[in-house]
């Protein structure tokens, strides 16, 4: 039987997880935000109203539905807090350690029917199921960043997944207005698959000396008619997210095609993650962004 769903957990609230909480609230759900982050909690609910405000001066919802969707969520710093929701959405960073763990804790306070999703943008969800005691209630739902504005969200089932899974989180998928993609469970699915190889030869291109940032960007934007340049996007997504796709491409299709780039490697250690801290291929800090190449 599928699980009615009311009430929505998110787990991590950086710049996805407060997307899937804005998006769950506006679409009616009751939302708890959980992160070991308190600072991050504070300031998710600051951009999630900062978001919903632009929505309302786009027109694009009513003052009351922003008014409605800030109070049905609620920002808690335990797992325990998480016990009566009927589906709980992983949104953590993307390391496979720290996603094991956070299921191992989450799983012993939650009720047998509880759906477990994870919004991974690469890792094995058979794998990550294998770490609850649900693998049949275990299912990959992954947003699109930004998550209020992006119309896809990809569906992957592990192979344990079962049928009143797949079809809750469909209709739950259904309610936020997206539109969903199934995908089977191989490494990065279907749009990381295809756009991070796309971003990593771009950082190579970069790497060695073909273009500099601004030249590649703008070749990829004004010569393929994409929207943001390679190197831009890689900033919005971060550095560290980037690479974490790449080394899962890399193991996990054991293809050297799919080996991380050096620079981004190095940018990686240097801390230099693109927006979220201020510098990546681009340097925040200033009035303009300034290429850091
Ligand atoms: N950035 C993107 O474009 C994008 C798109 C789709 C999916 N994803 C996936 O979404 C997930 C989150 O990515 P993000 O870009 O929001 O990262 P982020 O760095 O913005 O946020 C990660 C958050 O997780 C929190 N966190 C870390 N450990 C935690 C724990 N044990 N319990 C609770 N919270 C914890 C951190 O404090 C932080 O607030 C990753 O799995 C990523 O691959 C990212």
């Amino acid at each position: 039987m599928a699980v009615m769903i009311k009430k929505v957990g998110v787990i991590g609230s950086g710049q996805m997880g407060n997307g899937i909480a804005h998006v769950a609230a506006l679409g009616g759900f009751d939302v708890v935000l959980n992160d070991v982050s308190a600072d991050r909690l504070k300031s998710a609910m600051a951009t999630i109203t900062g978001n919903l405000t632009r929505q309302v001066s786009k027109k694009l919802i009513t003052e009351d539905a922003k008014k409605s969707a800030l109070e049905r969520i609620s920002l808690v710093d335990t797992l325990e807090e998480l016990g009566s929701c009927d589906l709980v959405i992983e949104s953590a960073v993307e390391k496979e350690e720290t996603k094991r763990k956070i299921f191992q804790d989450l799983c012993a306070v939650l009720k047998p029917e509880t759906i477990v999703a994870s919004n991974t943008s690469s890792i094995s969800i058979t794998r990550l199921a294998a770490s609850t005691d649900r693998p049949e209630k275990f299912i990959g739902i992954h947003f699109m960043n930004p998550v209020p504005v992006m119309e896809l969200v990809e569906l992957i089932r592990g192979i344990a997944t079962d049928d009143a899974t797949f079809d809750s989180s469909k209709e739950f998928v259904s309610k936020l207005g997206k539109q969903i993609a199934v995908s089977e469970d191989f490494p990065a699915f279907i749009v990381n698959r295809i756009l991070l190889p796309m971003i990593n030869e771009a950082i190579y291109t970069l790497y060695e000396g073909v273009g500099n940032v601004e030249a590649i960007d703008m070749a990829m934007k004004l010569g393929a008619h994409h929207p943001m340049g390679p190197l831009e996007l890689a900033d919005f997504i971060g550095l560290d997210t980037c690479l974490s796709i790449m080394q899962v491409l890399h193991e996990g299709l054991a293809d050297s095609k799919y080996r991380p780039c050096p620079l981004l490697v190095k940018y990686v250690e240097a801390g230099w993650l693109g927006r979220k801290t201020q510098r990546g291929f681009y340097d925040y800090r200033g009035e303009k962004p300034v290429p850091t190449r």
